[in-house]
């Protein structure tokens, strides 16, 4: 079987939010991203089952846009009243048919996103949706090779060598394991995560991150006419240290703007 953008959504859409429901946005989360948002709706690429599109929701209308038909369904069986508009669109190809003041793509998604042709397509896609003033956020962990990923409560590892296998989480009846082989010249790694279930057939959930430094990234955003505005190590706003910064939340405006 060949990876491609719909696989990690559609093999993982109906365990999702038994692997991720318990990691809860944080309230500063939500409430950078409505400030962002400001009075146009908010496009969120790889929506998922909407753990972030549902509270964000509660403040401003997202369009809640992901390559995974099962995804865009979970999302839509939650939103309710809510002001949602869940899209099935690979993030290379979508385009709002409006000016937006935010686009964002969190936990990891840029990474998720299936091959560099891929990010860069999502680039300049965000280049050409959003309004003079507005921003693209990008929140994605710093590559450390050996080092546990904020991926919330129960981490994964990032490979130090070429494979590594690793507990994610371990209830009376669930065990589930992070297995991942590290392609350090392409700068990937390919992973799955393997739940085993007492009484129930072994589940293998398949992702791939082709990930960059943080100083990459901003050279395929510049690329793309989008300029870095601010980098933060949290949604605290908290200073971000390139030494120790497990992560990054990082915001791009069109080049030629001004702050
Ligand atoms: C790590 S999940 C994040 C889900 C949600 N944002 C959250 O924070 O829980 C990444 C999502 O990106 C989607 N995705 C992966 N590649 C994509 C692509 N090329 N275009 C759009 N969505 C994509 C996956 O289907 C998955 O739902």
């Amino acid at each position: 079987m060949t990876y491609d953008s719909g696989t990690y959504g559609e093999r993982t859409a109906d365990e999702y939010d038994a692997l991720y429901s318990d990691f809860v946005p944080p309230a500063a989360q939500i409430r950078l991203l409505a400030e962002l948002a400001g009075t146009t709706p908010a496009v969120e690429i790889g929506s998922g089952t909407g753990r972030v599109t549902l509270p964000l929701a509660e403040r401003v209308p997202v369009f809640a846009v992901d390559a995974s038909e099962e995804m865009t369904r979970q999302l839509a069986k939650k939103a309710g009243d809510l002001p949602v508009t869940p899209i099935t669109a690979d993030a290379a190809h979508y385009v709002a048919g409006r000016r937006v003041d935010l686009v964002f793509a969190c936990f990891n998604t840029f990474f998720l996103l299936a091959s560099e042709q891929v990010q860069r397509a999502f680039l300049r896609n965000a280049g050409r949706m959003l309004t003079d003033g507005g921003t693209l956020l990008i929140e994605t962990f710093v590559p450390r090779p050996g080092q546990r990923l904020p991926d919330g409560p129960h981490p994964g590892v990032f490979p130090r060598q070429r494979s590594v296998v690793s507990l994610k989480r371990r209830t009376v009846d669930t065990v589930v394991f992070f297995a991942a082989e590290h392609h350090d010249a392409e700068q990937e790694f390919h992973y799955s995560e393997v739940v085993l279930r007492d009484g129930e057939p072994v589940r293998v959930l398949p992702g791939q991150m082709r990930y960059w430094q943080p100083e990459q990234i901003d050279v395929l955003a510049g690329e793309a006419g989008l300029l870095l505005r601010e980098r933060w190590e949290d949604w605290d706003r908290s200073r971000y240290d390139a030494a120790t910064s497990a992560k990054h939340i990082s915001l791009y405006r069109l080049a030629g703007q001004g702050q």
